[in-house]
């Protein structure tokens, strides 16, 4: 069987804004959700399917939190369509192509919580996908499935479609919150967690638009076949967003657990140029850095995890020999000060000092006093932020140095 698109990026899921053309070949994975809601998030579990959006925490959790609460009956989901982060372009896609199997993922979702609002937030720039949402809800909205929604919620359920701020921090789910309430996207302190405590005060899941992607097709097809698709104890399938110095640059949806050297030499046709490959970004940047003796790793959260490293969202940056690290961590590193909403001190500065002194260095300007000083901001800074925005920063920066530290040292001036 050709492993390549199985399931969400197939081409079959690929239908574009028309609902009719979806429901050719979805739809079924709501029907049977509205016959028995109360075995879907047994079955996100046994599924195993975890969070897409870079923390690969397992969703039924998350579900579970938020179908407990009872204080509210208004309930919240927001689809984290906010990608922004250096590298990752697959949930793009996923709007663009595939609006109604995310829609119906979303009322899966609400069916299984009784949630009543659904929030579509978006990055702004995707102009096409903020379309296809709008034109594929249309179509929902008067269809048989969207009224018996509403008829098992005993209340109408509402859609939303959010462009979000902009910015990139706006893509953390307490930050998401506060953007659906139309304040800046300030990270906010936890707890309380949004399954208790979300969009004005009430339960809300926020999850991943990949994520929210598989739900109809586990529903349909169940937890075996979805465990199944994935290598080893990895379920499912994940969209690597691969890109860098490499032939075919694309997202490519692969078994869970498929391994780096199959992604960057099969899928991806090898290094660009034949050169040799150096190194990997992963999950975006804010992650360690992979080296050639990780080519054999299993890209799955807990095969990557071993390596010290991390999934995240399946971003996977490749640059080649003859790439200087310090300019690329120097640039990631900016990207995240450049982000920083400035809540937290140690966040706003510590980032902006890092990308100082990289760049520093970058330009043969270093001296053994700044890469001290780096080595020493790697031990105070993690942790220090409200949200783990500086934790990515300085992880990229720490691993960097741990696997090119010979780079560091050959450009300082003493
Ligand atoms: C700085 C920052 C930016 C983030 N940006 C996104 C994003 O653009 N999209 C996303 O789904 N999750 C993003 N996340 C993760 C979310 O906080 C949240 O974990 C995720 O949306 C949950 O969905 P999931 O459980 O389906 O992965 C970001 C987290 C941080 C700390
Ligand atoms: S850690 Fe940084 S991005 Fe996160 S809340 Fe604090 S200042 Fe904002």
């Amino acid at each position: 069987m050709d492993v390549l698109n199985q399931v969400i990026l197939h081409e079959n899921s690929r239908v574009g804004p028309d609902l009719e053309a979806w429901l050719q070949v979805g739809g079924e994975g709501l029907q049977i959700a509205l016959q028995d809601a109360t075995v879907l998030i047994p079955l996100i579990k046994e599924a195993g399917l975890r969070g897409l959006g870079g923390s690969g925490f397992p969703t039924h959790y998350k579900w579970a939190a938020v179908a407990e609460q009872k204080h509210s009956n208004e309930k919240y989901l927001i689809c984290n369509g906010n990608e922004d982060e250096p590298g990752t372009f697959k949930d793009r896609i996923l709007l663009e192509e595939t609006p109604n199997q995310l829609i119906e993922g979303a009322m899966i979702a609400a069916v299984a919580l009784r949630i009543n609002h659904i929030v579509f937030y978006i990055n702004p720039d995707l102009e096409d996908a903020i379309a296809n949402i709008q034109r594929a809800i249309k179509q929902w909205k008067v269809t048989e499935l969207y009224f018996n929604v509403s008829t098992h919620l005993q209340q109408p359920l509402e859609f939303s479609v959010l462009p979000a701020s902009g910015h990139y921090i706006g893509g953390e789910e307490t930050a998401a919150i506060e953007t659906v309430e139309n304040k800046f996207p300030f990270p906010r302190s936890k707890p309380p967690y949004p399954a208790e405590n979300g969009v004005h005060g009430c339960p809300t899941l926020i999850n991943n638009i990949e994520t929210l992607c598989h739900i109809p097709h586990i529903v349909k097809n169940g937890a075996k076949w979805y465990q199944d698709l994935g290598i080893g104890e990895a379920c499912g399938t994940k969209i690597y967003s691969l890109s860098g110095d490499i032939l075919s640059p694309g997202a490519y949806e692969l078994p869970m657990g498929t391994s780096l050297d199959e992604l960057i030499n099969l899928y991806g046709g090898g290094m660009l140029l034949n050169k040799k490959f150096k190194a990997v970004f992963t999950g975006g940047p804010s992650n360690t850095i992979l080296t050639p003796k990780d080519l054999d790793v299993p890209l799955d959260f807990d095969s990557v995890a071993a390596r010290h490293s991390n999934l995240g969202t399946g971003a996977m940056i490749v640059i080649s020999e003859g790439t200087g690290i310090v300019k690329r961590v120097a640039e990631y590193v900016g990207f995240f000060a450049h982000s920083s909403c400035g809540q937290c001190p140690s966040c706003k500065t510590g980032t902006y000092y890092i990308a100082m002194l990289l760049n520093k260095i970058d330009m043969g300007l270093g001296r053994r006093i700044d890469l001290d000083a780096l080595i020493h901001l790697c031990e105070i800074l993690p942790g220090s932020g409200r949200c783990p925005l500086i934790n990515g920063a300085v992880k990229v920066l720490e691993s960097s140095l741990y696997h090119f530290m010979g780079e560091y040292e050959q450009s300082l001036i003493d």
